[in-house]
């Protein structure tokens, strides 16, 4: 059946998720710990799809990326290129605004390990498609690490095969451009696999396909 809500503050379809949802609420009652819903101007042409929110940002704030080690770079980078009126996000009652910019997770709930499974990536396809769906036609999407590409690649329902993920790669997926990034994890950039220069070359590009 398809979906034509792009998200669901109720869901509680992954009896996993949802279950291990309700053991970090005991533990951090302050915690937001429910689906975290996508921000940004749904029209918003360049859309970024990360992978699940984290324990202490996302989960904890109600805001992808938000408070977290993995938005530091990202904010910072959406700021440097016009997407944001601020150079990074701490909290939803901050007065963050994206521009022409929305964010959204593969999987909308907190995975235990950061690790969602298959069949969690599966069921909240739906919702991916139903944004990708909504977006305008001049719209760039940007990917960030391999399972949220894959994720974008199955929502359009074309074929994994013929598009696989490589770091700042473009692909024409039809409607859209899709461009891949590592994801930009505190591991990723620890370890280096992703740089400040790797991601700035890549919202280079990003911004280049917006405005051609
Ligand atoms: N926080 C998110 O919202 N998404 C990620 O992919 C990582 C951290």
């Amino acid at each position: 059946m398809i979906n034509d809500k792009c998200f669901d503050k109720n869901c509680r379809e992954c009896p996993r998720l949802s279950l291990f949802l309700d053991d970090v609420q005991e533990r951090y009652p302050d915690y937001y710990c429910r689906p975290v819903p996508p921000f940004g101007a749904k029209e918003a042409r360049f859309l970024i799809v990360g992978l699940a929110p984290g324990m202490h940002g996302a989960n904890r704030t109600g805001r992808p990326f938000t408070g977290d080690y993995a938005g530091v770079l990202l904010y910072q980078m959406l700021h440097k290129h016009g997407f944001a009126n601020l150079d990074h996000s701490e909290a939803v009652d901050d007065d963050l605004i994206l521009i022409d910019c929305r964010i959204t997770n593969a999987v909308k709930c907190l995975p235990p390990n950061n690790k969602p499974v298959g069949a969690e990536i599966n069921a909240c396809n739906d919702f991916l498609a139903s944004e990708l769906r909504a977006l305008p036609s001049d719209a760039i999407v940007m990917v960030l690490g391999g399972i949220a590409h894959r994720a974008v690649i199955k929502a359009l329902g074309i074929r994994q095969v013929e598009y696989k993920f490589q770091h700042a790669a473009v692909h024409d997926v039809g409607r859209f451009r899709l461009i891949d990034s590592y994801h930009c994890s505190r591991y990723n950039i620890n370890t280096r696999r992703l740089t400040e220069k790797m991601f700035n070359e890549v919202f280079i590009k990003a911004r280049e396909l917006l405005e051609n």
